[in-house]
């Protein structure tokens, strides 16, 4: 999961890492998402529109949040960060 996809090029990268990850993205700008959903098309990535600190962030294995934390206050950011923690599954062995 990628929230702040941009043009969800991290979230090409964790694809071609791991096929056959499901791969959901987010991101404020309607552009950039549709430009990530047409590229990671074939991957049948989920991109929606959606503002971070408002996203219900799913459990997952990985969560990215790649230059994106400074756009949140404070208090944002450690809200989203707690989130990520209680959505966050044990890595497999
Ligand atoms: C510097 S870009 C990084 C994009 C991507 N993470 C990357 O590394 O390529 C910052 C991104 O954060 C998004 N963004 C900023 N505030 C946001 C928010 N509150 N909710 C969702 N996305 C946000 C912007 O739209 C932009 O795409």
């Amino acid at each position: 999961m990628d929230l702040g996809c941009g043009y969800g090029m991290a979230l090409g990268l964790a694809a071609f890492l791991q096929p056959g990850r499901r791969l959901i993205g987010c991101d404020l700008d309607a552009h950039r998402v549709m430009i990530a959903g047409q590229a990671l098309r074939p991957l049948h990535a989920e991109m929606s529109v959606h503002d971070v600190r408002a996203f219900p962030v799913p459990p997952a294995g990985l969560i990215l949040i790649i230059d994106v934390l400074q756009y949140l206050d404070a208090a944002e950011q450690r809200d989203l960060l707690k989130r990520c923690c209680a959505a966050l599954l044990p890595a497999a062995d």
